[in-house]
């Protein structure tokens, strides 16, 4: 049975840990979607959206989790005859793949070991063998705590391929870590507000470019949930398709007033110092999974180097101190565990996990 006076602390990379402030949020009384308030505080939080994503296009609010925009991107900007390359290395961009294949396109396939980055290197190798319409990224492989160099990326795809769109999975990594999205011309880049929004699952954040719009224009079957030109048309009069999660809504504003306020620089250096707090831990008492130039600041993935039972650890921390971090993703359970550090988690919160673990392993 939950505690509810005194429930779990997360540490798990998403939902991560949700304060009270942003809690209260959601209790407030409700609003009518087609009301003039709800439209100002719609449109003053996408505003503030685009300033901490660094964009002046797109910025939609969707009532679902991430995986909708997976879908979304796909079915609105990529035609039923065109191909797109997925890249893949580790079990979310292992799935945006099949996704896409779900979705009846045409899939190509750029596979890495999990653990280690998909390069621009290797993109421009597969890119240049074929005709592809768009390729998918993420951003932040949260299944093994690995970031993929995007703004090499980025660079070589506008320098050799600006016609082929660029969708990012930015789920862990939206708000954690830099993303100039205009700059970095992508054309969908899209986060769950789960993870470094620090809110509770409900809503996903979607940057969409204005060429990406006009890409759906020529595209049939869009379908009607995840319409990128329906959206943008309820986003002129700042509201959405259908009833939105207004509840999530108003923590988003609350926590994008916060982030504005501390500005971005000062929040991806907070991130990094989490990040930096964690991986010395880990490489004293452990190792990372991946290779450190590619370490995540929003999460870690520790190598289990010394056989712990990583079940039988976490079950352990909970137990005693009510707290909880995740196991290895997948394939990679036992032989990794995972330590979120984004959001609201603070420094001080990560000394008291690590160690809780430090008891428990020796
Ligand atoms: C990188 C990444 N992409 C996609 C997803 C799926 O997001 P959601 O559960 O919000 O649909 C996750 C979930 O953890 C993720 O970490």
């Amino acid at each position: 049975m939950v505690d509810w006076k005194n429930p779990p602390r997360l540490f798990i990379p998403g939902p991560v840990l949700v304060k009270d402030d942003v809690l209260q949020q959601l209790a407030r009384p409700t609003l009518g979607h087609r009301g003039k308030e709800y439209a100002q505080i719609h449109g003053e939080t996408v505003d503030m959206l685009k300033k901490l994503l660094f964009t002046e296009q797109n910025v939609f609010i969707s009532t679902s989790s991430a995986s909708g925009i997976w879908e979304a991107a796909i079915r609105n900007c990529v035609a039923p005859d065109e191909t797109v390359l997925c890249t893949m290395c580790g079990a979310f961009s292992d799935k945006w793949s099949s996704v896409a294949k779900s979705c009846g396109r045409e899939v190509e396939e750029l596979k890495v070991e999990w653990g280690t980055a998909t390069t621009p290197e290797l993109i421009d190798e597969k890119l240049a063998s074929g005709n592809y319409a768009a390729i998918t990224l993420v951003y932040n492989e949260t299944s093994t705590g690995l970031t993929n160099p995007v703004c090499d990326i980025s660079k070589m795809m506008k320098e050799k391929y600006p016609d082929v769109l660029v969708f990012v999975d930015a789920v862990s990594a939206m708000i954690g870590l830099p993303m100039h999205f205009d700059e970095l011309g992508w054309d969908v880049a899209f986060a769950s507000v789960q993870k470094a929004f620090a809110i509770p699952p409900g809503l996903t954040v979607a940057a969409v470019s204005n060429r990406a719009l006009e890409k759906a224009k020529t595209v049939p079957d869009r379908g009607y949930y995840f319409d990128f030109l329906a959206w943008a048309k309820s986003a002129e009069k700042n509201q959405t398709l259908v009833t939105p999660n207004i509840p999530h809504i108003m923590a988003l504003n609350y926590q994008c007033h916060k982030l504005v306020k501390e500005g971005m620089e000062n929040v991806w250096k907070r991130h990094k110092e989490m990040a930096d707090f964690v991986r010395a831990w880990a490489k004293e008492k452990f190792d990372l999974f991946c290779e450190e130039k590619y370490a995540s600041n929003t999460l870690t993935a520790v190598k289990n180097t010394k056989g712990i039972n990583v079940a039988k650890t976490i079950k352990a921390v909970q137990e005693k101190h009510n707290t909880v971090f995740g196991n290895g993703y997948g394939k990679l359970k036992e032989q990794t565990f995972r330590i979120a550090h984004m959001g609201d988690i603070n420094l001080d919160d990560l000394a008291e996990l690590l160690a809780w673990i430090d008891e428990e392993t020796g």
